[in-house]
């Protein structure tokens, strides 16, 4: 089978030209991160904003999910939408991924690399890992994120 791929913008050219060098990002937040919460935060300064996390499988069936999903407007951007499943190759919008980190910085860099083979074109690290929530949140562990950050990035900007 042949693979159909798209051209489209990628890695730091992707972040310069479409996303404007946003240095100001609001990170995702479950139940916060609606229309209404994106425009105050682009009010106050934010130059990039994500979506809430959609489920792909419903959002593909369920017209009324798929409508409120899809509220946004021209000044709503650029915008990251999450979702996952969906192959970068076949896409024409840059896929972008955000991760917790592992337990291991070694594990924690496999993992940065694989996705930066699979086609990832911006990674967002969240430097704790699957149990540091609620009252286990604690510090982010920096040094992990300061290795993906050396291994994946190939690039200075000023
Ligand atoms: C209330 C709340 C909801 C969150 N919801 C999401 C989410 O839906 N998806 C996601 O990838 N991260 C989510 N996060 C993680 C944040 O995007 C961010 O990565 C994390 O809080 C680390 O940043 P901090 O060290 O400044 O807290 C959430 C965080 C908070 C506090």
């Amino acid at each position: 089978m042949t693979e159909e791929r798209v051209d489209k913008l990628g890695g730091f050219e992707f972040w310069k030209k479409t996303l404007h060098s946003a240095k100001y990002v609001v990170a995702p937040m479950v139940d916060h991160s609606e229309l209404a919460w994106r425009m105050l935060s682009r009010r106050y300064g934010a130059e990039l904003c994500y979506t809430p996390m959609y489920h792909a499988g419903i959002f593909t069936k369920d017209p009324v999910y798929r409508k409120e999903a899809l509220q946004s407007c021209p000044e709503d951007r650029p915008l990251i939408v999450q979702v996952l499943s969906l192959c970068h190759a076949k896409l024409k919008v840059p896929i972008t991924c955000k991760i917790r980190v592992f337990h291991t910085i070694e594990k924690t860099v496999e993992y940065a690399k694989m996705l930066e083979r699979a086609g990832c074109q911006l990674l967002t690290v969240h430097g704790r890992n699957i149990e540091q929530k609620g009252r286990l949140t604690g510090i982010a562990k920096w040094e992990f994120i300061k290795a993906v950050k050396q291994v994946l990035c190939c690039y200075y900007y000023y």
